[in-house]
């Protein structure tokens, strides 16, 4: 996924890898596992992935609205 080409992507894609974001994190697999330990800052709490999963779900909204 190269973020820098989000807008060349269809509008299928970009739902799909939205619902993917908020996936990975409440499933636990981003971040990775292997990055935490040296950066523990970047563990996510609840909140942190609640406000992302809810800006994914407003964005799929948007999009699906959009022309
Ligand atoms: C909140 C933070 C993060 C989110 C929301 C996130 C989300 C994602 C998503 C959606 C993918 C799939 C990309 C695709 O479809 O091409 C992905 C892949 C990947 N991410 Fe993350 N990520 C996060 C943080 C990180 C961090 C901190 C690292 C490493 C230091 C990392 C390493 C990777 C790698 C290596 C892949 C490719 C894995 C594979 O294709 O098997 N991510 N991530």
């Amino acid at each position: 996924m190269n973020l820098s080409e989000w807008g060349k992507l269809p509008k299928d894609r970009q739902d799909r890898k939205l619902r993917q974001i908020c996936d990975e994190v409440q499933d636990g697999v981003m971040p990775l596992s292997s990055y935490l330990p040296m950066h523990p800052t970047a563990k996510l709490s609840e909140q942190d992935k609640k406000t992302l999963c809810d800006w994914t779900e407003e964005e799929r909204e948007r999009l699906s609205q959009a022309k």
